[in-house]
């Protein structure tokens, strides 16, 4: 449908359009409208931003319908969450628990808890009943403004218990109004029913599942955590450039615990190196030369009670920061994308420009869309928008305030 609506007045709206992909941001360099103002769509797509009076006298000439809002409001591109396992079955809740208690994240993973457990329980469950959580969490993003949202594989660990997680992440994408982005992480771990080496495993998933991944177009992205007890780098590297050379595009969970998967993601070209807490100096420098981005998950952080990614020296370095959730039942069950990153904007002294960008245009960039992430004339018209009359209450009140509407593709939610 090629329809025509008009949507405003606001008092603001921040387009989050001529920002440096790159780098610190100023809030001054917001372009931000003001005053009175109108959101032409087309359809699924943005056709125009600007004043609110004018855009209604063209609305009247092309018969465009006539949202006219009532109070104060400032509207923001739909954020995207680049970076969560919602694909996934059962709790953790006594991983938490126990990790409160003294028991670190690797620890609980040799007592029966970890990734582990959760492979086990999302193994337990047909496809359909991971389709209904997928399309719940999805549901709780959507009206939380979260418009876009990347989701793993992970916790099937077998050519076809990974499938059938793409499968559902496939069938929820068709259904549900948020647009999801999938990507294989059948490199989570070294399953610990594989009768053969690492390497052997990494060698099984690349040989057997990324062909399906292609004919069945499941995953366009490649996954691995490069960590001690799951992957090393020289595990994962050649694993990576197979899945290069296939077409696929890559992302790292790099440098959680220790380092040595952001130096990795930066050699193979990965789109994205993910978590950091245990970045140093030198990690940061290597990061902020390349054109890998730099992705901050502070719900990690939050639900392991560990570092922060150090956003404000990898944007003082020249990186690109996009900030995501990481919601997954072991260390990050909160799912808050917008809580998370203003809390990271309050301790790394990032600007509401660097935040804000971070779940926006840099997000969009960390999963490849250019159709999104901004307000540009052309854009998918995908809308947060919030009851305030500045955009500063956003992020100052730390995601408690909620959009009072959510535009997904043109069409209110
Ligand atoms: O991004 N670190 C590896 N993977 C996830 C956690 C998965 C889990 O604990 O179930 C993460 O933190
Ligand atoms: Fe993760």
């Amino acid at each position: 449908m090629n329809t025509y609506k008009l949507i405003g007045p606001f008092k603001q709206v921040l387009p989050m359009t001529g920002l440096p992909l790159n780098g610190a941001l100023k809030d001054e360099q917001l372009n931000f409208l003001e005053g009175k103002v109108g959101i032409l769509l087309q359809g699924e797509t943005i056709a125009k931003t600007g004043d609110f009076d004018t855009l209604l006298n063209e609305a009247k000439i092309i018969g465009a319908e006539v949202v006219e809002l009532d109070g104060d409001f400032v509207a923001l591109p739909g954020f995207i969450d680049s970076h969560t396992h919602i694909c996934s079955s059962g709790s953790r809740a006594r991983d938490y628990a126990f990790r409160n208690s003294g028991k670190t994240y690797l620890e609980m993973a040799e007592l029966g808890g970890g990734i582990w457990y959760t492979v086990t329980q999302t193994r337990n469950a047909s496809q359909k009943e991971l389709e209904a959580g997928i399309a719940e969490r999805s549901s709780r993003h959507l009206y939380e403004g979260v418009t876009t949202i990347e989701t793993k594989s992970g916790y099937g660990l077998t050519v076809d218990e990974e499938l059938k997680m793409l499968r559902a992440i496939q069938a929820v994408n068709k259904k549900h109004a948020v647009d999801l982005v999938a990507t294989c992480l059948a490199a989570h771990m070294h399953p610990k029913d594989f009768k053969g080496s690492k390497t052997e495993y990494l060698e099984l998933i690349s040989s057997k599942l990324f062909p399906i991944l292609k004919q069945e177009n499941l995953a366009n992205r490649i996954d691995i955590f490069v960590e001690s007890g799951a992957f090393s780098p020289q595990e994962a590297k050649p694993y990576l450039e197979k899945a290069k050379a296939m077409g696929f595009s890559i992302t790292i969970h790099a440098d959680q615990f220790s380092t040595g998967g952001s130096q990795l993601a930066v050699e193979v070209g990965a789109v994205s190196a993910d978590h950091l807490e245990a970045s140093t100096d030198k990690e940061v420098e290597i990061l902020a030369k390349s054109n890998t981005i730099a992705t901050a998950l502070p719900g990690a952080t939050l639900g392991l009670g560990c570092a922060y990614t150090p956003a404000r020296k990898l944007l003082n370095a020249g990186a690109c920061l996009a900030i995501a959730s990481d919601w997954n039942p072991g260390s990050a069950p909160m799912g808050d994308l917008l809580m998370q990153a203003a809390v990271l904007g309050a301790v790394e002294k990032l600007s509401n420009a660097e935040v804000l960008a971070g779940i926006t245009v840099r997000a969009a960039a960390a999963l490849e869309l250019t159709d999104r992430g901004t307000l540009a004339e052309g854009a998918l018209a995908d809308l947060a928008i919030f009851p305030c009359n500045n955009y500063q209450e956003i992020l100052y009140q730390q995601g408690k305030l909620k959009p009072a509407m959510v535009y997904k593709r043109g069409q209110k939610v």
